[in-house]
């Protein structure tokens, strides 16, 4: 349980930690966020997952009056205030505080800031098994580029999923081309050994663990592919896994009725979460 939260300003207990009832985020989810994990004093992709909250705040017309380094101290202080040893970083952004009123126009608003830390059990080198994945149309507005958090499609998903004995819900296109994950970005590898991912054609979210296993796999020389890629290429696929800020490189051995590489987990996608999470940065 979280002790102290940084809400709007100030740092507060968790149970003091309130919202306004008029945050346009409640009412609209006029707001957007980021997750970024830590384990110690180390942060994964730190940089990356703060220059985009800043890309996301602006693409949603929101100017935040804080720098990146005034962010990192104040989430360096709420970590050391909650003795905090692994995690996650919570951040949102909303627009702000005023009566309820769609537009936005002429109100004078001040955009409202929190973090909050979730301690976690370190499961970093615990031996991945893999995990279940099901499918589903994908039936999200059409800007699922920015990380708002307007996510009633995703947490929808994700409860199937659950419901399914399932770990993640893989969304499809109107073609039944994959875009990503309810929360993650969605990986192949064919028997061809070609590493693809979908493409940043506005359908999926720009995912910073994406761009740093994408990263990896150039150096490490293996074929990496930016393409839509269908249900049946998902199916028969020689590796499948998922990337998010929260579980890294996780490999998914079951989709729908199909198994994966005979249930098992691949080499490849090992290797790669292996490399992720040796590769990180002090804060
Ligand atoms: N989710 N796609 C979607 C829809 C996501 O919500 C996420 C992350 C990703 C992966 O992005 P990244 O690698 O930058 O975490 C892709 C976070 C973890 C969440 O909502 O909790």
């Amino acid at each position: 349980m979280p002790k102290i939260s940084y809400v709007d300003g100030a740092y507060y207990h968790y149970e003091n930690s309130k919202i306004n009832i008029n945050d346009r985020g409640y009412h609209f989810g006029d707001a957007v966020y980021e997750v970024v994990m830590f384990n110690e004093n180390i942060f994964f992709d730190f940089d990356g997952h703060i220059e985009r909250l800043f890309k996301s705040l602006s693409s949603i017309d929101i100017t935040l009056d804080f720098s990146v380094n005034s962010l990192k101290i104040l989430i360096k202080n709420l970590i050391k205030m909650n003795k905090a040893s692994y995690g996650t970083v919570y951040l949102q952004v909303s627009r702000g505080i005023a009566p309820r009123n769609h537009s936005y126009k002429n109100l004078k608003l001040k955009p409202v800031l929190i973090i909050s830390i979730t301690e976690k059990r370190n499961d970093l080198y615990n031996k991945m098994k893999g995990v279940n994945a099901i499918t589903l149309p994908d039936n999200r507005w059409g800007r699922p580029d920015i990380k708002t958090t307007q996510l009633l499609p995703n947490i929808l998903a994700k409860t199937k999923a659950e419901q399914n004995n399932a770990f993640e819900s893989i969304f499809l296109d109107e073609n039944e081309f994959i875009t990503e994950g309810s929360s993650s970005n969605i990986w192949i590898l064919n028997y061809q050994n070609e590493l693809i991912t979908r493409g940043l054609d506005g359908k999926i979210l720009s995912g910073i663990t994406r761009s740093t296993i994408a990263k990896f796999a150039f150096k490490n020389k293996i074929k990496f592919v930016e393409r839509k890629f269908s249900k049946n290429e998902l199916y028969n696929a020689k590796e499948v896994f998922l990337t998010s800020a929260s579980s890294f490189v996780t490999q998914i051995i079951k989709i729908d009725d199909y198994l994966i590489n005979n249930g098992l987990v691949g080499d490849i996608s090992n290797n790669l979460r292996e490399t992720y999470i040796k590769t990180n940065e002090k804060l």
